[in-house]
């Protein structure tokens, strides 16, 4: 893996001759919330004009025209509760597998359900995850308890390492978390390899596999390990609305697990509590329109394409991605100095992870914002060398 340059950023600064846009508001501090754009113009919702929010992996093509129907339509019955949408979201989402509703919990985002799968592992044991992975449920959920995360680290190209994670599972482990595709990586696991893991694995612990972004993979179905619930093995796949559908602002996510797992999770409050009627209409609306999800795919795979190119031009590498994002190497660069001068060029990016302190995550939004950051790159870089 490259983890430094030669090359001098000036040459690549000049051939790049992107301008930055005029009259972009710039703000020293990090927070999107605390952008500085004036109170007058800065918008109720999602990012402020001019502001190219690329650091929460969402998709902002969404919600979909449907999505946005199916909202309209809802809001007007929001005096009721949501039992029985949320019946025939389950429904959809059981059928596209061949499985039952009593095999789906439906939760706030996924983040909802995820956090009640940690408390429930936390009361027997600890989290085998790999070193880098989306934790933040993990954490949270094991927060009160004696129990923590147990880590593994990658493999020299930043993969997923099944091996180090199979010899690490032993009495102390009470669930096994794979995020796949990973964040923020970017990466994918083999699927024959991770099947077999998984297989193996779930004889002795539960396997929890995340997969978020399932649906922005080049192969959605071989990539997913759903099958092997309904062929019995004590494997769980977390799934949610807020990536490829665009709706991370509606708070939808599932769980899919055996109907005894699903009850014995459920008594850690998920359940159709977290839900509104708006949110589940939308993920209605979105599950099966494939011509939204096609069209999103491309935006992504659009600015992926474009993104790898700026960092190559700049004299950078960024793993293969199979996702919405990519962790770009930015060699003996601090990720968080490059994320202080992004934010003050308007992009919004994320720092550093742990102690990957010279890798940067960027989301692929719209192209435009992509350009954005494309444009800032060189400078920034130039800054800090
Ligand atoms: C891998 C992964 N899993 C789960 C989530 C949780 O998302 P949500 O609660 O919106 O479904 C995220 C959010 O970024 C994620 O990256």
């Amino acid at each position: 893996m490259t983890t430094k340059t030669n090359l001098s950023r000036r040459t690549f600064l000049s051939a790049s001759g992107a301008a930055l846009s005029a009259g972009a508001v710039s703000f020293p501090n990090l927070s999107i919330a605390q952008a500085v754009t004036p109170a007058a113009t800065t918008p109720l919702y999602g990012p402020p004009p001019g502001v190219a929010k690329l650091n929460a992996n969402e998709n902002p093509y969404g919600p979909s025209p449907k999505a946005i129907a199916a909202m309209t339509e809802a809001i007007s019955q929001g005096a009721y509760y949501v039992n029985a949408t949320a019946e025939t979201l389950k429904a959809l989402i059981a059928e596209r597998h061949g499985l039952t509703k009593e095999h789906i919990i439906l939760s706030s985002g996924s983040s909802g359900v995820l956090t009640s799968l940690a408390m429930m592992a936390a009361q027997k044991g600890s989290i085998l995850g790999s070193d880098l992975f989306w934790d933040t449920t993990s954490r949270m959920g094991t927060r009160n308890s004696q129990h923590g995360i147990t880590r593994t680290a990658k493999t020299e190209d930043l993969s997923v390492d099944l091996d180090a994670m199979h010899v690490a599972v032993d009495g102390s482990i009470a669930m096994v978390q794979i995020c796949n595709p990973n964040n923020p990586t970017g990466s994918i696991v083999d699927p024959k390899e991770l099947r077999a893991f998984c297989k193996k694995v779930s004889q002795s612990t539960m396997v929890l596999v995340d997969e978020a972004y399932n649906e922005v993979t080049d192969e959605p179905e071989t990539n997913s390990m759903v099958p092997l619930i309904k062929a019995g093995y004590n494997v769980v796949v977390a799934r949610t609305f807020s990536k490829i559908y665009g709706l991370a602002g509606m708070r939808v996510g599932y769980l899919i697990a055996a109907p005894d797992t699903v009850e014995r999770i459920s008594a850690y409050g998920t359940g159709s509590y977290g839900l509104n009627q708006a949110g589940i209409a939308a993920a209605i609306a979105s599950y099966n329109d494939t011509s939204f999800i096609a069209y999103s795919k491309s935006k992504i795979m659009e600015a992926r394409e474009m993104i790898a190119e700026a960092v190559a031009v700049n004299g950078l590498s960024a793993l293969p991605s199979q996702t919405s994002f990519m962790f770009v190497n930015l060699g003996d660069i601090s990720a968080e100095d490059f994320r202080l001068g992004m934010a003050k060029q308007n992009v919004l990016i994320r720092g550093i992870y742990q102690d990957y302190t010279h890798w940067s995550r960027v989301s692929m939004g719209k192209i435009p914002d992509v350009e954005k950051y494309i444009a800032a790159m060189p400078k920034v870089l130039d800054s800090l060398t």
